[in-house]
This record gives structure tokens, C-alpha cells and sequence, in this order.
């Protein structure tokens, strides 16, 4: 047996002689039979990538999922815009919609689905979203990666920081990773929203896309770093 499964398995008995002894004795703690829990499948498995498709050939990227293992009320539309609106995000300014829809393919079956919901950054309290359509600032689009090929349940993000509306909602230079860190820091951070608190842990990943300005829309480049937050209640 080599060293590490010897300190693995110490690791294993250690924790386990650690554990609160009102365990049921019947219950299996270590039952392998389950499956692990799953909180996203990676797009690129079953057709899918990490950009969404703002045009036929460029998107933007999907840069933050909120993990299928996340609070369940944040799961759902209504959870959801309760939790955006705990990060500092509303819907848009009257209902009033524009901008271009886009779609992305999350690999879950559906192929390349619509926006599900887009918000903006809610200037309190004077001005609220209609203010972000006139002064630019942080948004997002997001989709559900509900698909019965890869049912997760997990929120896809495209987030970016985008031009005021002179430069027709350009995005910023470096607008990608900055939309992208400004939702994460909020989020790590905690908030909340009608007396729900939410506080998330933060995954980076590096593999899941190619640094550069390929194939993105505007030819921005972002740094290929994928933030996957998991979202706890407290
Ligand atoms: C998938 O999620 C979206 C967004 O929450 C929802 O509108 C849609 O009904 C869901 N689809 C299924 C099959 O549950
Ligand atoms: C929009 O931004 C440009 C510079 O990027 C600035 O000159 C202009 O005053 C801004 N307009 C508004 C309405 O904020």
C-alpha cells in the first residue's frame, strides 16, 4: 500500500473516530453506492462551451455558475431574483427589455437555449436599474442548466461591466473579468435580501476555457477563469 492511501486511510479513521457518537449505528457513512453529488456537468461534454452565442459566431463568457448544490430557494426564478437582488442586481428598468437576446448551449439537451433572465446593477436608491441603462455598469444573463441530459439545476452566468448608453452599452475594456469578480466579491462576501442571508464559497477554475479573445464578442479578452460559487443560506 503505498504512503498516501496509508494517510488516506489514516485521514479516514481519524474522522471517523471524530465523529459525534449519536450517530445512528446503521447508518452508512461511507456508503459508495450513491452517486456523487453532482452541482454542474461541464457543457463541453455533450456540444457545449463556455461562451454563450451573442452572434452566430461570438459570445460572450460564461464566467461565474452558481452551483446545483446551492441553497435550493436560488435555484428557482423566484429564489433567484431574491438572490441577485441580495448581490446588488435587479431586473430591468420597468420591464422594459432591450439589448439583444442571446443564447447559450450548456450541454444539457436543449441545445442553444435563450436567456432566462437578465438584471442589472441597482443604483439605490434614487435611480434604481433605469439608471444603468443611461450610466452603464454591471450585468448579467443567465441560464439553467436543466436539460435532461444534464440536469444540475446550476445557474450559468454570462457577467460583464458594460459603457454607458452614449456607446451603446459597449462593454469596458477588461469589461469580462471585471463583471465577472464585482458579482463574485459580493457574493463571497455575503448579503441579503427580505431578511435572507446568503453567503457563497468560491471555486476558481483555469480548465474550463482558453484565456484570450477568441471567438469572444467585442474581441475582449478574458483571463479563463471560471468562478463557480456554491451558495449557502444562513
Ligand atoms: C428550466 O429552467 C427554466 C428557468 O428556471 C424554466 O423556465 C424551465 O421551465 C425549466 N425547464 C424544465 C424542463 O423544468
Ligand atoms: C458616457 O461615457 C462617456 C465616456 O466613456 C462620457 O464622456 C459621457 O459623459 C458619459 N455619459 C453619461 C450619460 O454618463
Amino acid at each position: 500500500m503505498s504512503a498516501l492511501a496509508v494517510s488516506t486511510l489514516l485521514f479516514i479513521f481519524s474522522n471517523v473516530a471524530a465523529a459525534p457518537s449519536n450517530l445512528d449505528p446503521t447508518q452508512a457513512v461511507f456508503d459508495t453506492t450513491l452517486p456523487p453529488q453532482i452541482g454542474w456537468y461541464d457543457p463541453r461534454n455533450n456540444g457545449g462551451r463556455f461562451l454563450d452565442f451573442t452572434t452566430p459566431k461570438f459570445g460572450e463568457p460564461l464566467n461565474v455558475i452558481i452551483s446545483g448544490l446551492s441553497d435550493p430557494f436560488i435555484l428557482t426564478d423566484f429564489g433567484f431574483s431574491y438572490y441577485t437582488k441580495s448581490l446588488g442586481y435587479s431586473q430591468e428598468c420597468l420591464g422594459l427589455h432591450y439589448g439583444d437576446l442571446h443564447g447559450a448551449d450548456l450541454g444539457d439537451g436543449d441545445g442553444v437555449k435563450e436567456q432566462q433572465i437578465i438584471v442589472r446593477q441597482y443604483y439605490f436608491p434614487i435611480w434604481g436599474t433605469c439608471w444603468e441603462s443611461l450610466a452603464g455598469g454591471h450585468h448579467f444573463r443567465a441560464w439553467k442548466q436543466n436539460g435532461s441530459l444534464a440536469d444540475s439545476g446550476a445557474w450559468f452566468i454570462g457577467a460583464s461591466k458594460e459603457e454607458n448608453s452614449s456607446k451603446n452599452h459597449k462593454i469596458v475594456p477588461n469589461g469580462y473579468n471585471l463583471g465577472r469578480d464585482w458579482l463574485v466579491e459580493r457574493a463571497i462576501k455575503g448579503g441579503r435580501w427580505k431578511s435572507n442571508w446568503w453567503k457563497a464559497d468560491v471555486e476558481w477554475r483555469t480548465d474550463l476555457i482558453e484565456p484570450g479573445r477568441e471567438g469572444v464578442n467585442h474581441g475582449i479578452a478574458q483571463d479563463g477563469r471560471i468562478a463557480i460559487l456554491t451558495v449557502r443560506r444562513l
